[in-house]
Parts: structure tokens; C-alpha cells; sequence
């Protein structure tokens, strides 16, 4: 059963049966120290109240990821997502959470012109979901962004290596770090996003030993996927662990097979509603007395 209740009395969406409770930046911040991480830091993504509910317990960190485009909406790429959705989502994930800190994707568009832009951006997310963080993608190009927003209030989960956003300049989703020049520029990526203020650093899709190199050379934690059991924590998009998709990319481990248990679910209820053997007498109303 539930213990979830909404605490009406604050003004912030933040359901919460422990208030105050909550992960904090500076919270996830800490748990890297001398280089070092000793209890890894759980991140999955979510996109709705009640899957934030239910992993919540779980968590470390809820990542409203833009990968919702392709997830939620069927979008072909992460491009086309808009401010309004990621506000929409990420104010369902904050009002299904108490524990995790969550973070919420910045939409490819509203933050890569200018420092300004992003807080512009920012703001608007952080008011309108009641979120604790953005996440923006880029290395060195977006340092001084990234400094101007954690100077004014803002808390930033960078997102270096295969940058989805980026996919047309990559010219596709392979693995990154294949070259000696690439796997440097990584490196040099991760440490100017820590330097830059990020309180923690998603690393997606780099081979093994520059995400371990990675891991232990930048001073904020690194969260791998598809990346390296060094890293300090992991995230994996939430749909792709339980076996939503067919396709299960290399770097997933499927810890269910939802995709068939709905299917299976969803051909049942047809051939009883054919049969007219659903609904039966437990699922109708009586008349009284
Ligand atoms: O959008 C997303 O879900 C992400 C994760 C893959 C880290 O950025």
C-alpha cells in the first residue's frame, strides 16, 4: 500500500511524506571525496507521477530526460522536444517524488546561444516543475554557461561523450573515444563541465577505459551509461531496463520483459471481452438491498 500523500502545507509541488527530506545537489556532490565514491549514486529516468512513485524509493536521482521525444512522444530524435514538454513531465516526476533529487533535461535549443539564455531557460523549468536541477549537454563549450548558471542558483548535471542532442554534428549514436584526439577531447570535456561548477556529470557512451580514466580524473561524479563500472553512479532510461523496446541497445541490461507481459496482458482482456467473459459478477454493481 501507498504511503504517498501531498503536503498541502507548503506552496511547492513536493508531495512528500518525509518533507525536507530530499536529496540535495550539494548532497550528491559529496559523495565523491579524494576521488573516491563509496556508496555509487542510483539514477533512472522518468517522464510520469506514477513511475516516479515507484522508483523513488530506489533512487538517488530522477532524471526527466529528453529522451522522452523518443519514449513518450515517438519522436524520431531528442530535437524536436519542447520546453513545454519537459515542463509538463518534470512537474508529474517532482509531484510523484520525495526522496530522489530530480533533475530535469534543458531541450536542445534553449540554452546553447548564451549564458542569458540558459538562465532564462533554467528558471523557467526550476518554477514551473519544482525540480532541483537541469541537465545540459556539452564539454568544454560550455563551461562558462554552466558557471553562470551554478553562481545564480542553478544546479547543473552536465552530459558529456555521445551528446544525443548533437547527433547530427556526430552523424550518429555510436560510442565515442574510438580515437586517441576524441578520447581527449572527452577527458578535457568531463574536467572543464566539473571545473565549471556541475555538480555531478553524465558520461553516455564512451569505451570502457576512457570512461574509467574519466571517472577518476574529474572531480565531481560521473554517471555512466554505457560507459564503465568505475563510473560513480549509473542511469539508465527507465522504458529500455524493464524491456519496453524490441531493440535493447548494448549497453542495457533488461531487468523485465514488460513489452511481453502487456502484450500477453492486453491479448487476454481482448479475448474475454470477445467471450463476454469479462466483466463477470466481481467486476459489476449490484443494486442495493
Ligand atoms: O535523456 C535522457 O534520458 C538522458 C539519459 C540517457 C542520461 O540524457
Amino acid at each position: 500500500m501507498s504511503t504517498f500523500t501531498i503536503d498541502t502545507s507548503t506552496s511547492r509541488a513536493t508531495p512528500s511524506p518525509v518533507p525536507g527530506k530530499r536529496m540535495t545537489a550539494p548532497s550528491i556532490r559529496a559523495r565523491k571525496a579524494d576521488g573516491k565514491t563509496e556508496q555509487p549514486i542510483v539514477m533512472l529516468t522518468a517522464y510520469t507521477m506514477r513511475m516516479a512513485q515507484l522508483l523513488d524509493p530506489h533512487c538517488d536521482m530522477l532524471l526527466v530526460g529528453d529522451s522522452l521525444g523518443q519514449v513518450i512522444y515517438g519522436l524520431p530524435s531528442t530535437i524536436p522536444v519542447t520546453m513545454e514538454m519537459m515542463c509538463a513531465h518534470g512537474a508529474a516526476v517532482v509531484r510523484g517524488s520525495w526522496h530522489a533529487l530530480v533533475g530535469v533535461d534543458m531541450p536542445f535549443g534553449s540554452y546553447e546561444a548564451s549564458p542569458e539564455q540558459a538562465f532564462a531557460s533554467a528558471s523557467r523549468i526550476m518554477k514551473e516543475t519544482g525540480c532541483a536541477a537541469v541537465k545540459l549537454e556539452g564539454g568544454q563549450a560550455m563551461a562558462a554557461t554552466i558557471d553562470f548558471l551554478t553562481h545564480r542558483g542553478v544546479p547543473v548535471i552536465g552530459h558529456v561523450g555521445l551528446t544525443p542532442q548533437a547527433v547530427n554534428v556526430l552523424g550518429g549514436y555510436g560510442a565515442r573515444g574510438r580515437e586517441e584526439r576524441e578520447a581527449r577531447t572527452i577527458i578535457a570535456d568531463a574536467k572543464a563541465v566539473s571545473d565549471a561548477g556541475a555538480f555531478c556529470i553524465v558520461l553516455e557512451g564512451v569505451l570502457e577505459p576512457i570512461a574509467t580514466e574519466v571517472a577518476r580524473s574529474a572531480a565531481a561524479p560521473i554517471i555512466g551509461i554505457g560507459a564503465s563500472a568505475e563510473c560513480d553512479g549509473q542511469v539508465l532510461v527507465t522504458d529500455d531496463m524493464l524491456g519496453m523496446f524490441e531493440r535493447t541497445p548494448r549497453f542495457v541490461k533488461r531487468y523485465d520483459d514488460l513489452a511481453a507481459r502487456i502484450s500477453e496482458a492486453a491479448r487476454t482482456y481482448a479475448e474475454e471481452v470477445r467471450a463476454r467473459s469479462f466483466p463477470t459478477t466481481d467486476q459489476t454493481y449490484k443494486p442495493k438491498g
